[in-house]
């Protein structure tokens, strides 16, 4: 079994990669990855060694490359994490983000389309619902209603996979995903810059009222997640990922001061994010009910075993902020 997965040098990639790498010896994965300022093969350091994983430095819009990718690999599975990935980068540059998550998205499925791939998965997320009330949550049959910039690339993608399982007949699913936390995520998200801050007596910014929800999930949960969806996901069908833990973004901060003992006068209210969505909230029944999953972590466990996780590993948040981290890939490739 060929499996490409791309995007895999990013924070969740990463950690599918891993996973996948550990549970399936006989499976054959190659991480295409464009190494933007957000790949990072730090966060592979100890998957290199296996024998049944391969990577390629490679960008998922050049499409000369993708095709000679699979015409030498003949990939059974696509997994497409690859993409601009942060909302606030997306406000400031959207053009990026229509390349890579639109186009990107474009250029695999019609490769995969060409070469009978058994199924390409879409890595997206909840984002694309838009936003929620006070109560309620995004199901699968939510209407698409994306407010930023990213979102709104990530659901253009989402509507060019159906479209190519209509049109087609290419065997897809997409799951939407909640945030995620833990280990290697890039210092620009919520929980890795606030704690990376804390940890540096430096201020934490909460946009706005600091009453934003998230609903958080571990990205290990997530990555159990999709690796159901890929080998038993009905064709065509979506999948919505979330764990039933919603915080408001000023819970999350005091937790974190709290953990590594650090004042609440760090906190400092600053602008809100333009077209901020206020709550985000999934029902992931039908993964639940149909493939059986259930996630291992509760945020309890899960947010203290990270925040101890960036204690422990600084030097990787400082090879990121001194950048370092890509002086290693300037070398190797
Ligand atoms: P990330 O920003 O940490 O990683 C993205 C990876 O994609 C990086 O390694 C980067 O180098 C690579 N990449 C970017 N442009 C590329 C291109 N043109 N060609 C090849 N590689 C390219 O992102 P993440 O947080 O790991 O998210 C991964 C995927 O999951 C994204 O599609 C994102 O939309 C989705 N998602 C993220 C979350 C979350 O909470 N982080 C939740 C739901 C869904
Ligand atoms: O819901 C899934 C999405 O989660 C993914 O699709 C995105 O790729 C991922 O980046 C994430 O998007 P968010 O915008 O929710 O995540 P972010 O970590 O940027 O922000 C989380 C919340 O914290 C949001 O309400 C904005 C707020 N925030 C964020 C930053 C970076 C702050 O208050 N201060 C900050 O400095």
């Amino acid at each position: 079994m060929k499996l490409l997965v791309t995007g895999g040098a990013g924070f969740i990639g990463s950690h599918f990669i891993r996973y996948i790498v550990k549970k399936y010896p006989d499976y054959f994965i190659v991480n295409l990855d464009a190494l933007t300022y957000a790949g990072n093969l730090e966060n592979l350091k100890d998957v290199e060694e296996y024998s049944n994983y391969k990577f390629v430095k490679g960008d998922i819009t050049n499409r000369e490359l993708i095709n000679h990718l699979f015409e030498e690999e003949k990939f059974d599975y696509v997994v497409n994490f690859a993409a601009e990935s942060h909302v606030d980068r997306s406000i400031i540059e959207p053009d990026l983000f229509i390349q890579t998550n639109i186009l990107g998205t474009q250029i695999l499925l019609d490769v995969s389309q060409t070469y009978k791939v058994q199924k390409y998965l879409q890595v997206s997320t909840d984002e694309v619902y838009g936003t929620l009330g006070e109560t309620g949550y995004f199901t699968e049959t939510s209407p698409l209603a994306p407010n930023s910039p990213y979102s709104a690339s990530k659901a253009g993608a989402d509507l060019l996979v159906r479209a190519y399982h209509e049109t087609f007949n290419l065997p897809i699913n997409i799951t939407r995903c909640s945030n995620n936390y833990g280990p290697y995520q890039f210092p620009e998200k919520l929980i890795p810059l606030m704690v990376i801050n804390a940890m540096n007596d430096k201020t934490l910014p909460v946009y706005g009222d600091g009453l934003n929800i998230r609903d958080w999930l571990h990205v290990e949960d997530h990555c159990q997640a999709i690796d159901l969806v890929l080998l038993k996901g009905r064709n065509g069908e979506v999948y919505n990922i979330g764990g039933n833990n919603e915080f408001t973004n000023i819970e999350i901060v005091k937790t974190i001061l709290k953990q590594l003992d650090k004042p609440e006068s760090l906190i400092q209210f600053v602008a809100d994010r333009p077209g901020h969505d206020r709550r985000y909230a999934i029902d992931s029944t039908k993964l639940r009910k149909e493939l059986g999953w259930i996630p291992i972590y509760t945020f309890g466990r899960g947010i203290k075993e990270t925040i101890d996780w960036y204690q422990n590993n600084r030097s990787w948040s400082e090879n990121i902020i001194s950048g370092n981290y890509q002086q290693y890939v300037e070398k190797q490739y």
